[in-house]
């Protein structure tokens, strides 16, 4: 099963894309993660850390190359679920391209939608683990512990681009870049729409209901 979980900053892509990687035992590729492991001590990791701290996209070129890499590797042979990736129509084409020689065309595209307004509130008050990377919310999923991690017992962090000034950037990118794909989708016939303001896991439960149908 190839996946693409698509939707607004703060929508909910990472969390959902966890449980369907569990479910369907393929691995959870995120761009965004990958772009924040890169090592900071390299120029190429000092130059992505410039273009997400402000909001703005990676350049496509080098964003396609990574993924491209990324779905070569053997764990991906029976499927996988990308979130935060493509995010405009020239990456999305260079995908299609690339699963078209792979013989791995997109399965399902599922786009978890929410309002813009509620989606500042999610990215300020989002908190991660330092050491296993689980993701909570200060308000809608709090650890037990006040800033330790229920699975592990990890410190938490914020994420440098989850201010409300550099949201309110992220938040135009998507619309101006990253939105135009919901008509791509569409008219390739592979495409869902997850009411995402419901609980977490009444999007789950969504999710696995239109994944369960496809069968
Ligand atoms: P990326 O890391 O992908 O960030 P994003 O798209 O802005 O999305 P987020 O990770 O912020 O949100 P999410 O949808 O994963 O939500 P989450 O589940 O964490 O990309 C970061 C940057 O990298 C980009 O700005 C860009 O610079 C660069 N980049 C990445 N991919 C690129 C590409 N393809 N091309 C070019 N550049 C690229 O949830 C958010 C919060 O809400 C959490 O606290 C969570 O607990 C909470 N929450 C989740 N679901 C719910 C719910 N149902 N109800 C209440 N709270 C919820
Ligand atoms: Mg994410
Ligand atoms: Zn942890």
């Amino acid at each position: 099963m190839q996946l693409l979980i698509m939707g607004a900053p703060g929508a909910g892509k990472g969390t959902q894309a966890t449980k369907l990687a569990e479910k369907y035992k393929i691995p959870h590729i995120s761009t965004g993660d990958i772009f924040r492991n890169l090592d900071e001590r390299t120029e190429l990791g000092q130059q992505v850390r410039r273009f997400m701290k402000s909001g703005k996209l990676i350049p496509d070129e080098l964003t396609n190359q990574i993924v491209e890499e990324r779905l070569q590797k053997s764990d991906c042979a029976d499927g996988f679920i990308l979130d935060g990736y493509p995010r405009t129509t020239a990456q999305a084409i260079n995908l299609d391209v690339v699963l078209k020689i792979l013989r791995q065309p997109l399965t399902q595209v599922l786009n978890i939608h929410v309002e813009p307004e509620e989606l500042i509130e999610r990215a300020v008050g989002r908190r991660i683990c330092k050491n296993c990377g689980a993701t909570y919310h200060v308000k809608f999923n709090p650890t037990k512990v006040a800033d330790v991690c229920d699975a592990c017992g990890g410190s938490l962090y914020q994420r440098a681009d989850d201010n409300a000034d550099t949201m309110k950037n992220r938040l135009s990118v998507y619309e101006n870049s990253t939105r135009p794909l919901i008509d791509y989708y569409k008219q390739a016939g592979i495409y869902s729409e997850i009411d995402g303001r419901q609980p977490i896991d009444k999007v789950t439960a969504d999710l696995f209901n239109v994944l369960d149908g496809l069968k």
